[in-house]
């Protein structure tokens, strides 16, 4: 039989797993996020078991140095801790072949695979308005999650509300230890780029404390969580927000609450003194887990079966 144009089309076979990306054995579903290194994507196993996996391109040499040296660390961070609030590994491969949907070509990688974390991060809960007691459901998480981290030695450096995902169970997991440092002591001044969760001392170029900086975010975490924006712009007395929380305090707190939100006096003193301008006037661990707020009431199982179900409608799972 000869082949012509239209012939040729009648017998091309479709394929099915070339409309779809692949990872090594893994088909991928979609793009979850891109980050300046990486890509993190959902794929599923021939089961059909769902994970998410980071992945670094190895494209070009330069960019294979690059991403297998960020690749390397990240992964020895998540390998050498194993709390139960931070997001597990569960496989790893610096030999990768990202294979393109419709045979569009295929390139070198290096990738993380982890646990699927169904209902997005931190980021997504400040929007559900949590109430005080289910932020302490959290706050404890995170609190002993920090701990565990910076008992096994290694600093976080870049808590944020996107950095903390929610597991099937809707527990939380600490991912993104992309600056992450096995030491928890001083560092010298920090180059990169500034945001709201950074320190006094790291917004000033001086070198700083990497577990207090670490604490730092997370007490500016919580605020976003409970008043739905950041607490400043920076951590710095040039700032007029934070000139204001640190001098005239109670002012502080009625012009930055809504008019229908009640805040209290608790949850402000524990802020207060997680965001100290100085490192030692903030609450170390032992401190904050002694704190009144941190001891009162848990939320109930009906009140988490609530709120969990807001989360899955959020994320649209139901
Ligand atoms: N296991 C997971 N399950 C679901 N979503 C995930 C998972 N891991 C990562 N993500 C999503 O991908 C985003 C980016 O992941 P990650 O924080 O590891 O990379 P990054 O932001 O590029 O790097 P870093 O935070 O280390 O600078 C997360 O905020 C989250 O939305
Ligand atoms: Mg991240």
């Amino acid at each position: 039989m000869v082949l012509n144009k239209n012939t040729k089309n009648i017998y091309k076979i479709k394929n099915p797993m070339s409309e779809k990306s692949s990872l090594d054995s893994f088909v991928v579903l979609h793009t979850i996020s891109k980050g300046e290194h990486a890509v993190v994507k959902l794929i599923e196993d021939s089961y059909g078991k769902k994970f998410a996996a980071k992945i670094f391109k190895a494209k070009s040499l330069a960019l294979r140095a690059l991403h297998m040296s960020l690749w390397e660390s990240e992964l020895k961070a998540y390998r050498n801790i194993n709390t139960l609030w931070t997001l597990r590994v569960l496989a790893s491969s610096s030999t990768g072949i990202y294979k393109k949907k419709s045979q569009k070509g295929e390139y070198s990688c290096f990738y993380m695979l982890f646990e699927y974390c169904p209902y997005g991060s931190l980021w997504d809960v400040v929007k559900l308005s949590p109430d005080e007691k289910i932020l302490r459901f959290y706050f404890k998480q995170i609190i002993e999650g920090v701990e565990g981290l910076h008992s096994h030695g290694l600093t976080h450096l870049n808590f944020k509300l996107e950095n903390v995902l929610i597991d099937e169970n809707f527990g939380l997991r600490i991912c993104g230890f992309s600056h992450s440092s096995f030491d928890t002591q001083e560092a010298p001044t920090y180059n990169g780029r500034l945001d709201y969760y950074k320190s006094p001392e790291i917004v000033k170029r001086k070198p700083y404390m990497k577990n207090k900086a670490d604490l730092f975010a997370i007490g500016v975490m919580f605020f976003i969580l409970l008043l739905q924006k950041p607490p400043f712009m920076r951590a710095d007395l040039i700032d007029p927000y934070f000139k204001m929380m640190k001098a005239k305090n109670n002012e502080y707190w009625i012009r930055m609450k809504p008019k229908n939100l009640a805040v209290s006096s608790e949850y402000q003193k524990i802020i207060n003194s997680m965001l100290g301008e100085l490192e030692n006037e903030r609450l170390s661990i032992e401190e904050i887990k002694k704190h009144a707020w941190y001891n009162l009431e848990d939320p109930t199982r009906e009140e988490l079966r609530e709120f969990f179900q807001k989360v899955r409608e959020k994320a649209k799972i139901l």
